[in-house]
């Protein structure tokens, strides 16, 4: 059971395993740079997923995010992101220096850009000196760095309306956008249509060694595969990681609805101990805190993974711990995990 991952965090035994079996499974049929084969499969089984036309593969999500404002944004060159997206803080720069982007940092310190704010910007390059349009609006939800916040849905569709009718293209990092339906009310589908392209992540539900999928319509994944070579991106053998993302992907929706069943069970027990406190985002995903109180975090750590209960680092003063809510805890019943926890906490005891 692993509270800090973002999928089952398989160990290389456990991958090989799983690609062993997807092969001998039979008809299995590899890539060639990136192109056929179970790549193939991969993208179009991604593509209807989304409700999109067609899909790419890419080795990462860094690119998948990159090529995407890249050809969306074609002479536009101004794109708007959060302030808080791993496109902005987490990619060096690369739409910028590699591609001669101008992204522009919205909503510093939250998860939802509001739509006064975008409109602001909009103003503002459409009233420039020299004339400057925003050329795409990229948005991250969940946002990772604030906890797996989702973005409001209202207001994405408020954004997504405003930037048609300007003619704007919409990106959407949705690198964990699986676990948006559940938390949210509003599907796959519901989201790929406010966007013209949608990024999801191969390593984080799917449990790849890496990749991503970017999504959109015919005429933009068009050709797309020539900037992905461009970029160094066109692996020689792709398979492996198309071979166990797609073995993750059914199921996942349910699975994912399951495993936070067994984690309110495992706080209601917890809470009736009395050592153990918790909380929720307001438009939390897949992370909520515990707190420990008069518990030695690090030995409680330490303790529940002698029990195969893996655990973030929790503050050393507060004993608060991020929590990841994933299928692993399918793995035994909340009352098991409860016990671990319950057991490990009375050998921490500070
Ligand atoms: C929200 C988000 N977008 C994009 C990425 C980049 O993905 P990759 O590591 O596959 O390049 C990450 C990875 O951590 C992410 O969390």
């Amino acid at each position: 059971m692993n509270f800090a991952s973002d999928g089952l965090g398989l160990d290389p035994a456990e991958y090989a395993a799983v690609l062993s079996q997807v092969v001998a499974d039979g008809d299995f049929q590899p890539d060639n740079y990136s192109q056929g084969g179970i790549i193939r499969a991969l993208e179009t089984r991604f593509a209807r997923l989304l409700g999109k036309d067609d899909a790419i593969y890419l080795p990462t999500g860094t690119l998948a995010n990159h090529l995407a404002v890249r050809k969306l944004a074609g002479n536009d060159r101004r794109v708007l992101v959060q302030a808080e997206s791993h496109l902005y803080n987490d990619s060096g720069d690369c739409a910028q220096t590699l591609s001669g982007l101008n992204l522009v940092p919205l909503a510093d310190g939250a998860s939802t850009p509001s739509v006064d704010e975008v409109e602001r910007w909009l103003r503002r390059s459409d009233g420039g000196r020299v004339e400057t349009r925003v050329g795409v609006i990229a948005i991250e939800s969940p946002v990772r760095r604030r906890h797996h916040e989702m973005v409001d849905f209202d207001t994405l569709a408020r954004i997504s309306r405003l930037a048609r009718e300007r003619g704007i293209r919409l990106h959407l990092d949705g690198a964990r956008l699986f676990n948006l339906p559940l938390h949210s009310g509003h599907g796959l589908h519901a989201y790929g249509a406010l966007f013209d392209t949608v990024y999801v992540s191969l390593w984080k539900h799917f449990n790849a060694g890496s990749g991503a999928i970017l999504a959109g319509d015919a005429g933009f994944i068009e050709g797309l595969f020539h900037q992905r070579r461009m970029f160094g991106g066109a692996l020689p053998h792709a398979w492996p990681s198309a071979a166990v993302a797609l073995r993750f992907v059914d199921g996942y929706l349910e699975d994912y609805a399951k495993s936070w069943q067994v984690a309110d069970r495992l706080v209601a027990l917890l809470q009736d101990d009395g050592r153990f406190s918790f909380e929720t985002l307001p438009n939390g995903t897949s992370r909520f805190f515990m707190t420990a109180t008069g518990v030695d975090p690090a030995a409680l750590r330490e303790r529940l993974a002698a029990q195969d209960v893996v655990l973030s680092h929790g503050h050393p003063d507060t004993g608060r711990f991020a929590m990841e809510v994933n299928a692993t805890l399918l793995r035994l019943p909340a009352e098991v995990l409860a016990a671990r926890f319950i057991e490990a906490a009375n050998g921490a005891a500070r």
